[in-house]
């Protein structure tokens, strides 16, 4: 019988990459979302339930009803500044339901978990590139979320209840060659999806925080990791945690870094648009410079990012937003 994954929060931006990863790799997949920020309609297929992992008696029904292997979980609120002004928004939908998931996992001896963290969890870098031997201090209620999670796993893998991966993000971008999913936040706060839709003529300019920074241009810099290369990873760590390694967290980057200008200056080159920039004060709590060492997901996983420069990531992201109609949104920058 073919080995059945549960993925929370398949319909949204990196679930909807990890369900086409999986079914192509040959998993059955079996989606639950509460539809709060996801697009059912640009799921690649398996199953669907429709649902909140608040809800134990659905979860109940879940686990009762499927043959679940494993449990991959994507689905969580990522914007830093709201979890800034609704703490505890963040705390009910990232820590008590991710503690709810897994208190239905072990009640129903499920016991793989593949967690979507966060750079967000190292805070200010005290060293570039970070590693996961940096501290984790997060500047904010998002980041938190995220590393209380990861204590939370560390702690409950102690008892041999679970066996689970922490994949610690840097900045997700791109889109799946085939052009059918892609980035779709609403309101946009992403540098990428926000500058591709000034080349769309969806918003009049893109605005550029902060050009004082301690970088070679004075913008932000960042590392720009392909959404398939996240999902690859997830794969990687899947057939790890199968064969009983578990080695907690790992950075997924690049390990090169760009400026927020270099983003607008890749996307002119792209989309042949002039993209006009306006500049505005720093965003509070911005780090000037993210970028991961990776080296340990490489080695340990056998990860081998195939997106290693911006142009191939902006090239993929503009051919999914020149497919969407999606209706101008709310302008958060
Ligand atoms: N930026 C702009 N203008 C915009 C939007 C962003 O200049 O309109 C800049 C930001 O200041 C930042 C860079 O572009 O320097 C990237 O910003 P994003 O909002 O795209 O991404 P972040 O680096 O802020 O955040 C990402 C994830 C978070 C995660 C964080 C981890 O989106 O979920 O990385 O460090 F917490």
């Amino acid at each position: 019988m073919k080995k059945q994954i549960l993925v929370v929060g398949g319909c949204g931006y990196i679930g909807t990459h990890m369900v086409k990863a999986l079914l192509d790799a040959g998993y059955e997949v079996l989606t639950l979302d509460n539809l709060s920020t996801g697009h059912r309609e640009f799921l690649p297929g398996g199953q669907f339930v429709f649902g909140d992992i608040r809800d134990s008696a659905l979860l109940d029904k879940v686990f009762t009803g499927h043959t679940i292997n494993a449990v991959m979980h994507f689905a969580a609120l990522i914007e830093v500044r709201e979890s800034v002004k609704l703490p505890l928004k963040y705390y009910q939908n990232n820590v008590s339901a991710t503690i709810n998931l897994l208190d239905a996992m072990a009640r129903h001896n499920v016991d793989k978990f593949i967690f979507s963290s966060s750079a967000a969890v190292y805070g200010e870098p005290e060293y570039i590139p970070l590693d996961e031997n940096h501290p984790c201090r997060p500047t904010n209620p998002y980041g938190r979320t995220k590393l209380m999670i990861e204590e939370v796993l560390s702690d409950t893998a102690r008892t041999g209840k679970i066996k689970y991966t922490a994949l610690r993000y840097f900045n997700a971008a791109g889109a799946d060659n085939s052009g059918t999913i892609g980035e779709n936040h609403t309101p946009e706060s992403h540098l990428i999806p926000l500058v591709l839709q000034v080349a769309l003529g969806k918003r009049d300019n893109i605005t550029i925080f902060g050009s004082d920074h301690d970088t070679p241009d004075g913008t932000c810099i960042r590392d720009y990791v392909h959404v398939n290369d996240l999902a690859q990873a997830h794969l990687l760590a899947l057939k790890a945690l199968e064969n009983g390694i578990t080695k907690a967290a790992y950075n997924l980057g690049t390990s090169r870094g760009y400026s927020v200008l270099d983003v607008i200056k890749t996307a002119r080159k792209i989309t042949t648009n002039t993209i006009p920039a306006r500049q505005a004060e720093k965003r509070q709590g911005d780090p000037a410079v993210l970028v991961a060492s990776s080296e340990k997901a490489k080695k340990e996983l056998g990860w081998h990012p195939q997106y290693e420069n911006l142009d191939a990531i902006i090239e993929s992201a503009w051919k999914w937003h020149q497919k969407q109609m999606i209706p101008n949104d709310a302008t958060t920058g």
